[in-house]
């Protein structure tokens, strides 16, 4: 027996959840509890609403109402949301209750003792407009790094955490106008100090998937700074200082702790205080199931906050996911763009939601949510294959014997059928235990295969005449398949698996079941009902393909020279042919010599809002693979102005594209060269290829 703790990223109540976050955190955590409960571990699973900061305010400010009106009416509708998808928690809480607060006030107050946490005046955006400090998403701007969108203290685009200086041309969200920089004095967790620590801790983690090492290593790498921990704002979790009575605890601070709070919690309700000891000081392993964009603060910040308060156990695996998008964009409930759990939950068995986003998991990269292949998935696979045989199975038994047959004369394959059918079903269970949810269910789906084709070759409805033993016989071993497939398929489809279990004529819940398949008994058999019906999507209305609003074209680098104000850029000049020649800014000066580029056949986008940045007007930009944060140029073999496309798309370029609609068009590195939407990107001449070997699924900047 082992102890496994889940930590769930704990999602805002400033809106509804969104089939993002299901397929990204609550859904594998989900199986994965499932799983080990079945396997006879102990489990201890937490999440909670995450009720303070500026995303909450914002929306409250947005709405005109008070941010606890908000927290209040989204926590309510996210525990209705993990009701109707079967997500199982042994406590899903909220940060806006005292016991959270009291915790986190504690765990500050160590840190702050043990001079982990100590204040130092620092510049923050200040709206003179608003007349009010700018914290966190309330200044929005571009990334001094990717120049993608940063919003406050994050990059939405490569995922880093920000500091102020690090924010090309901020603006207000609340006025638009430009900040200036005021100073304030705040109080800093020395993240710093952790640097060694955290690097000698991640050595043993080779078995982090790539994207969350790499990640996590990078950032370490480019040097750790102490983090503002507080902010001035007046909704969160008090500053158990003196002299910070009109400042918070900044919200990831909070939010993060909450795993702690949570398994205190719910030790407390159980009325055993000190059972959260179990899972945080005695032996036990810590998985955390989260987003990229929350990579981070799980594998750096909450990591070095529990080294500084010490005697905790640290994550073991943080099995991040990749994001899903909807015809290539990213679902985020701030920009209002998603498939909301609450709709969805109407319309569809939330099974086959489940089913659908496990097979569609975006474990190695981003998968889109395609209605169509919704469709086609559900209908052809869990109705035809799974549904079908569950059915075909009890409805033969129901009708012909009322209850299960023995098994009373040996057939050929049977064995081997058997044999195939629980290796099968153990390889469900590794692949589970390793987080590889989407090879689990293609297991799964497996062995209903394995179970049609054993019944089609052995014929039951003719041995019914011709030998009734070997008749039984058969169904006796269909049986057992239709059992071991519910109990392999529990944790992806808790609804379907118990609904099969109780047609088989046990009792009680197939979740309550061990792991471990058993012997099929002779239960009489429940009238069989179907698992799943056929489904129809409303036709998806075909939406303009925002690929074709970019102009992107063969540059040739004509000229190199440093970008006077910032030690990161180049200025290029490039030649477009007949469009002349332009200049544009470029940060990867740490990766390529100007020697290097003088030549080089590139790809551009010319039709991009021009920017300054850092006082240098750019005029398009290039685009590079992000390996990690590492900049790796495209090469074009075309001449210098010809187009570069995909096939099948037509290019309509607008007059200039916004950096936020370009940033929709989600283009990755795939065998060397560049794909969109699984086609490749060329020119002329050929594919589009990296100018150094990059690995699989990275996006291009
Ligand atoms: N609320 C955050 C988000 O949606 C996640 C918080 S995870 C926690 O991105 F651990 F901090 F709670
Ligand atoms: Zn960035």
């Amino acid at each position: 027996m082992e102890r496994i703790f889940i930590g769930v990223a704990w999602p805002y109540a400033n809106g509804s959840l969104h089939l993002g976050t299901l397929a990204g955190c609550l859904l594998p955590g989900d199986i994965f509890g499932r799983y080990h409960r079945m396997k006879g571990n102990e489990v201890l699973m937490v999440s909670g609403s995450d009720e303070h900061g500026t995303p909450i305010t914002l929306t409250a400010e947005k709405e005109g109402v008070s941010p606890k009106e908000i927290v209040d009416r989204y926590h309510e509708e996210h525990k209705r949301s993990l009701e109707d998808f079967s997500i199982k928690f042994e406590n899903f809480t909220r940060t806006s209750n005292e016991f959270h607060k009291n915790v986190v006030k504690k765990f500050f107050l160590r840190l702050y003792e043990k001079g982990y946490i100590y204040p130092k005046k620092m510049m923050a955006f200040y709206c003179n407009n608003c007349s009010r400090f700018l914290p966190d998403r309330y200044v929005e701007g571009i990334c001094y790094y990717c120049h993608g969108k940063a919003r406050g203290d994050q990059c939405e685009e490569c995922g880093r955490t920000l500091d102020v200086n690090e924010i090309l041309e901020p603006k207000c969200k609340i006025c638009g106008s430009t900040p200036v920089l005021k100073e304030t004095e705040h109080l800093f967790f020395k993240l710093s100090a952790f640097e060694k620590d955290l690097l000698q801790w991640l050595n043993g983690k080779n078995f982090w998937r790539d994207n969350v090492i790499n990640f996590t290593l990078n950032f370490i790498k480019s040097g750790l700074k102490d983090r503002a921990i507080t902010r001035d704002i007046e909704w969160g979790v008090e500053v158990p200082v003196e002299g910070y009575e009109n400042k918070r605890i900044y919200v990831w601070f909070d939010a993060v702790i909450g795993y702690l709070s949570a398994s205190m919690e719910w030790a407390k309700k159980k009325g055993a205080e000190d059972e959260w000891e179990k899972w945080w000081v005695e032996e036990a392993r810590h998985y955390y199931f989260l987003a990229k964009d929350n990579i981070p603060f799980h594998t750096i910040i909450w990591p070095a906050m529990l080294m500084g308060h010490g005697g905790l156990n640290l994550p073991y695996d943080v099995p991040a996911n990749e994001f899903l998008t909807m015809s290539g964009e990213q679902f985020s409930k701030s920009r209002g763009v998603g498939i909301w759990l609450p709709d969805i939950a109407k319309k569809f068995d939330t099974d086959t939601i489940r089913y659908y986003l496990s097979i569609n998991m975006p474990e190695k990269r981003d998968t889109d949510w395609n209605w169509k292949d919704f469709e086609a998935k559900v209908n052809n696979e869990l109705v035809a294959i799974y549904g079908n045989f569950v059915h075909r199975v009890l409805t033969f038994i129901h009708k012909n014997f009322g209850k299960i047959p023995p098994y009373l004369k040996e057939g050929e394959h049977d064995r081997k059928v058997i044999n195939e059918v629980i290796e099968t079903f153990n390889e469900v269970g590794e692949y589970i235990e390793k987080c590889h949810f989407k090879e689990g269910i293609k297991k799964v789906m497996r062995i209903a295969q394995l179970g049609n084709q054993y019944m089609n070759a052995s014929e039951p409805w003719k041995l019914l005449k011709e030998d009734v033993e070997r008749c039984k016989s058969v169904m006796n071993v269909c049986a057992r398949i239709v059992k071991i497939l519910a109990i392999a398929s529990a944790p992806y489809m808790p609804k379907a698996a118990e609904k099969i279990w109780h047609m088989l004529g046990y009792e009680g819940s197939v979740h309550e079941q061990r792991w471990e398949a058993a012997e099929i008994d002779e239960n009489e058999i429940k009238m069989p009902v179907p698992l799943f019906n056929k489904i129809e999507v409303d036709k998806m209305e075909e939406v303009e393909d925002p690929f074709g609003k970019l102009d992107l074209r063969v540059a040739k680098i004509v000229g190199v020279e440093e970008h006077p104000n910032a030690d990161r850029l180049y200025v290029i000049e490039i030649d477009l042919g007949e469009m002349g020649k332009r200049k544009i800014v470029a940060g990867i000066k740490p990766w390529y010599s100007k020697e290097e580029l003088m030549g080089k056949k590139i790809v551009v986008i010319t039709n991009l809002k021009k920017a300054r940045i850092r006082g240098v007007e750019s005029e398009g930009m290039l685009l590079a693979v992000d390996e990690n944060g590492k900049a790796v140029l495209l090469v074009a073999n075309a001449k210098e102005g010809s187009r570069v496309y995909v096939e099948g798309i037509e290019a309509e370029p607008a007059a200039e594209v916004s950096y936020e609609e370009f940033s929709k068009v989600k283009m990755v590195s795939k065998d060397g060269a560049i794909e969109y939407k699984g086609k490749k990107l060329r020119d002329e001449e050929g594919l589009i290829k990296t100018d150094k070997p990059v690995g699989d699924g990275y996006p291009v900047r």
